[in-house]
């Protein structure tokens, strides 16, 4: 694998972080975050990200996904994607200075056991929104993918609508792709707009960073 020059703005960490109720299971730890593996004793926290309607606004129309669902369902998905393969999954992201929980980040494979194409996905407590850590963690996962993780490609999803998501996206690099539509069980306001995908290869990636050449997405 080819090892790029480091993204402007991402510091990854050696060390582990200070304060904190991250532990051996940290992922990974940047400027202000630290991303970690979940495990059963976050099934409230993840209940809380998903009881408010703003968060849940671009996903369910605004219903927030009840407590069993995740204790039952939702969290034992993100338990057994870990290692499958190792590095990829989902994880929790807490403020490095306290330990805070500030939602998730979402960095899997498209296809199970395949590293090669992963998904990107973010879900932040409303408190943190407009702070720049989606964009952030997201860099960060990129960055890590392209030069860990054997990703070739990385794509994102999101409702045409979700100004924000998209926003994100393109900030970590990602570019349009498509738009489509989906069928979905319920109809979310906006979704007649239909959903957009976004990506970015490793090689464009590997571009764009070489030492010398600014990105667009760094701004
Ligand atoms: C989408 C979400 C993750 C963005 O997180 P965030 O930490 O606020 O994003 P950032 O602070 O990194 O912002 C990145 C860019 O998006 C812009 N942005 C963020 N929210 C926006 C919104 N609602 N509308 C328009 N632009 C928005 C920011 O201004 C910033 O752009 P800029 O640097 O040009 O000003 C967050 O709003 C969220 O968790 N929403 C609910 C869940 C969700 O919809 N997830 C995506 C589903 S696919």
């Amino acid at each position: 694998m080819t090892a790029a020059a480091p993204v402007r703005g991402i510091r990854l960490l050696a060390a582990p972080p200070t304060g904190g109720m991250s532990d051996v299971s940290t992922f990974l730890a940047i400027d202000r975050l630290v991303l970690r593996e979940f495990t059963p004793a976050d099934a409230p926290l993840l209940a809380d990200l998903d009881a408010d309607p703003e968060v849940m606004r671009h996903l369910t129309g605004g219903r927030p996904t009840p407590a069993e669902e995740i204790r039952d369902r939702v969290l034992p998905r993100m338990l057994a994607a870990y290692r499958r393969p190792p590095g990829l999954g989902w994880w929790a992201a807490e403020r490095r200075s306290d330990g805070v929980f500030l939602g998730w980040f979402e960095f899997r494979p498209v296809r199970d056991g395949d590293p090669r194409e992963v998904e990107l996905g973010y879900r932040l407590r409303r408190f943190a929104w407009g702070a720049g850590y989606a964009t952030e963690g997201s860099r960060a996962l990129v960055h890590k993918g392209f030069t860990e993780l054997g990703v070739d490609r990385v794509m994102a999803t999101t409702m045409a609508v979700n100004a924000g998501s998209r926003r994100v996206m393109a900030k970590a690099g990602l570019s349009y792709v498509r738009t489509f539509h989906q069928d979905w069980p319920e109809a979310i306001e906006g979704s007649e707009h239909g959903e957009v995908e976004y990506a970015l290869t490793r090689a464009e990636w590997a571009e764009r960073h070489a030492p010398g050449v600014g990105s667009p997405a760094d701004r």
